[in-house]
């Protein structure tokens, strides 16, 4: 059965050039892009993507870090999507992140960690409304 998960390529990884390794590792994977935009977000979509951290005391530096430079969103399609795309971005604190992973090969940040998944279909769902609201 197939899924779909949002994916964002952050302001970090266009800023460091890795939009195309992380295209080419989804493919590589087998799973399929079916959607895909680069765009600067405002604060408001920022703020809304990632509301179910509003609370937490780093959330004013992520909306800063989301907001401040282009990113690349997709949705990526294929068998369990959701878990294959975060077993490719690899832990979300980049120094835990295994080697080979997304993370575990091009960052050391937690607040600079490359790129986003969604962790749920239903954060899947929200997110891709979000973003690509035509294909909700
Ligand atoms: S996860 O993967 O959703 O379980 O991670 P979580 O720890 O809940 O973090 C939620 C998102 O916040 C980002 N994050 C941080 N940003 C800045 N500073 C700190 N300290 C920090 N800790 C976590 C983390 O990368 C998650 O964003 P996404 O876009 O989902 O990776």
């Amino acid at each position: 059965m197939s899924e779909r998960t949002l994916v964002l390529v952050k302001p970090d990884g266009v800023r460091r050039g890795v939009v195309g390794d992380v295209i080419s590792r989804i493919e590589r994977k087998g799973l399929k892009i079916i959607a895909m935009e680069m765009r600067t977000l405002s604060r408001e979509t920022a703020e809304d993507h990632y509301g179910e951290h509003r609370e937490r005391p780093f959330f004013g530096e992520l909306v800063d870090f989301i907001t401040g430079g282009p990113l690349v969103a997709m949705v990526v399609e294929g068998p369990r999507a959701i878990e294959a795309f975060r077993a490719l971005a690899g832990a979300t604190d980049p120094v835990k992140a295994a080697p080979g992973t997304i993370r575990g090969d091009h960052a050391l940040e937690i607040g600079e960690n490359i790129v986003h998944g969604s962790d749920s279909p239903e954060s899947a769902a929200r997110e891709i409304k979000l973003f690509f609201p035509e294909l909700a």
